[in-house]
C-alpha cells in the first residue's frame, strides 16, 4: 500500500500543521524505485527568524519595531541585562515587567495583562528575555481581548475551539534557557494552580517572529536549572521522534539534539562557566525546539503537567523522569520508528532504557514514579489518562481514543 502525505494549512488560527493521510489507489502510486520505499511527501514548516551565536542580544533594536516592552525574569536587572536593553532600544522601550516567576500562573497573569492592555496598548512589540516562564508569558501578553478583561482570553482558550485574536502585537524572544524552546514554537502553557489545571495558547500570532539565541545569557543559570531546562530539551527531542507527526526532517533535528545533549549535559552540570558547551546545549535545545515546532511533544509531556500540578516537580524534570519507560512503551510500535530510536540508542532496549536511566541518575534525577511518592496504581491511572490527553494522543503507543 502506498501513502500520500497531504499538509493542512500552516495559518489557520489555532492548529498551524496538520498531518492528513490519504490512502491513494493502487494505480496512482508512484512507481517503485527499486523495491525499495520511498519518504513520504513531508512538510517542515517553521515561521520564526532565527539568529543564533554569542552577543545575538545586541541586535534587539533591528528585529523589534516600534514601541517595545520587556518581559524578563526577576534576576534579569541585577544580572545588568535590563540596562542593556534599555541601552539598546533607549527610548522605545515603554514598559519593563521583570518579577516573572516559574510557570506562569493565570492568578498572576490576570492583572498584568489588563495592566499592561490599558496603559501600553499602544505599544508594538513585546520582548521576551527569559525562560520558558518569561517567553510563554510574553506569548499570553501579546494576545489582546475585545473587553480588556483576562478572563475572557481564558473563556475561549478553555472552550477549546478555534479563534482569532481581537488584538495582538509582535513577540521576540531570547531565551535565557536552553530547554524549553519556546522562541521557535506557537504554544504557551498559562498554569492554573489554584485549579490544579493549565491552558495551552496556541494562535498564528504566538508564534515569534525572531528568536535571537545568544549562548552568553546562559551563562549565569545555576546548576539546577541548567539540568532541569537540557532535560526538558531532550523530552522536546525524543517526543518528537515517538510521536505520529514525526518527518524526517524533525527526526534529523531530534536525533542531532539527543547526540548533544547525551554529550554536553553531564559535562555541563560540573563546569557551568563552560562557553564551549553552553553554545552546544543552546544550539541542542534549538533544535530540539524545532524538531517538536512540528510534531508538538507526546506523552512524557502529558504525564509531566499532572507531576508539576499534582507534586510540584519543575517542568524540565517532570518531561524527563519518565523518558525510560515512556521509551519502553514507543519500542516495537513502528518500525520506523523504531529505526530513529535505535539510531540514537542502538538495537537493544534494555541496553537504551539502561543508558537514559544512568544519564538521568548521574545527573541526580530520580527515575521511578514512587521516588516522588506515587504508588503503582497512581502512576498506572495517571499514564492511562495522559495517553487520552492532547499531548498523549501524539504518542505513537497510544490507543485510539
Ligand atoms: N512554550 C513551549 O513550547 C514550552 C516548552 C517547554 C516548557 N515551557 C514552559 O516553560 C516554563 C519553564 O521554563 P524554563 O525551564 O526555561 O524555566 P524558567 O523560565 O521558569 O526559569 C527557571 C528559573 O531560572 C531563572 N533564570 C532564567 N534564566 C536565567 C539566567 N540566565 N540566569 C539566572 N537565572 C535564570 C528564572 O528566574 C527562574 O527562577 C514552564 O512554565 C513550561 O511550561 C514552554
Amino acid at each position: 500500500m502506498h501513502f500520500v502525505s497531504v499538509i493542512g494549512s500552516a495559518d489557520s488560527t489555532l492548529q498551524s500543521i496538520d498531518w492528513i493521510e490519504t490512502r491513494q489507489p493502487t494505480s496512482m502510486a508512484a512507481p517503485s524505485n527499486n523495491n525499495k520505499e520511498l519518504p513520504m511527501p513531508a512538510c517542515f514548516h517553521n515561521p520564526v527568524t532565527t539568529v543564533f551565536g554569542g552577543g545575538s542580544l545586541d541586535q534587539i533594536a533591528r528585529h523589534c519595531p516600534g514601541k517595545v516592552a520587556l518581559v524578563t525574569f526577576p534576576e534579569a536587572e541585577q544580572l545588568g541585562l535590563v540596562a542593556r536593553v534599555r541601552s539598546l532600544l533607549g527610548e522605545r522601550l515603554v514598559c519593563v515587567i521583570d518579577n516573572v516567576q516559574p510557570n506562569p500562573d493565570v492568578a498572576w497573569l490576570r492583572g498584568v495583562h489588563e495592566a499592561f492592555w490599558a496603559q501600553h496598548g499602544d505599544c508594538d512589540t513585546v520582548l521576551a528575555l527569559g525562560g520558558g516562564s518569561a517567553i510563554d508569558t510574553a506569548k499570553a501578553l501579546i494576545v489582546g481581548t475585545a473587553s480588556g478583561h483576562f478572563d475572557e482570553l481564558l473563556e475561549l482558550l478553555a472552550s477549546g475551539k478555534p479563534f482569532s485574536p481581537a488584538r495582538h502585537k509582535t513577540l521576540v524572544a531570547a531565551p535565557t534557557t536552553a530547554g524549553t524552546g519556546s522562541e521557535v514554537t506557537p504554544w504557551a502553557t498559562l498554569w492554573d494552580a489554584g485549579q490544579q489545571k493549565k491552558y495551552s495558547l496556541h494562535l498564528s500570532c504566538t508564534w515569534p517572529s525572531v528568536a535571537l539565541i545568544d549562548p552568553e545569557l546562559m551563562l549565569s543559570v545555576p546548576a539546577g536549572v541548567t539540568v532541569s531546562t537540557g532535560l526538558d530539551a531532550l523530552s522536546h527531542a525524543l517526543e518528537s521522534i515517538w510521536n505520529h507527526n514525526a518527518n524526517p526532517l524533525s527526526d534529523t533535528f531530534a536525533l542531532s539534539a539527543i547526540d548533544d545533549i547525551l554529550d554536553c549535559l553531564p559535562r555541563l552540570q560540573q563546569d557551568l562557566g563552560n562557553r564551549e558547551l553552553r553554545a552546544r546545549m543552546a544550539l541542542a535545545a534549538l533544535k530540539a525546539g524545532l524538531a517538536f515546532s512540528n510534531t508538538k511533544t507526546a506523552l512524557a509531556h502529558s504525564i509531566s503537567y499532572e507531576m508539576t500540578l499534582r507534586h510540584g516537580l519543575p517542568h524540565g524534570i517532570a518531561c524527563s523522569f519518565t523518558l525510560p519507560l515512556v521509551l519502553g512503551l514507543a519500542w516495537g510500535r513502528d518500525a520506523g520508528r523504531d529505526q530513529i530510536l535505535q539510531k540514537a540508542f542502538g538495537r537493544d532496549l534494555a541496553a537504551a532504557q539502561q543508558r537514559l536511566r544512568a544519564f538521568l541518575h548521574q545527573l541526580g534525577v530520580r527515575t521511578e514514579f514512587a521516588d516522588y511518592g506515587v504508588t503503582a496504581a497512581e502512576a498506572q491511572a495517571m499514564i492511562d489518562a495522559a495517553m487520552q490527553g492532547a499531548r498523549g494522543r501524539n504518542f505513537i503507543g497510544a490507543q485510539a481514543a
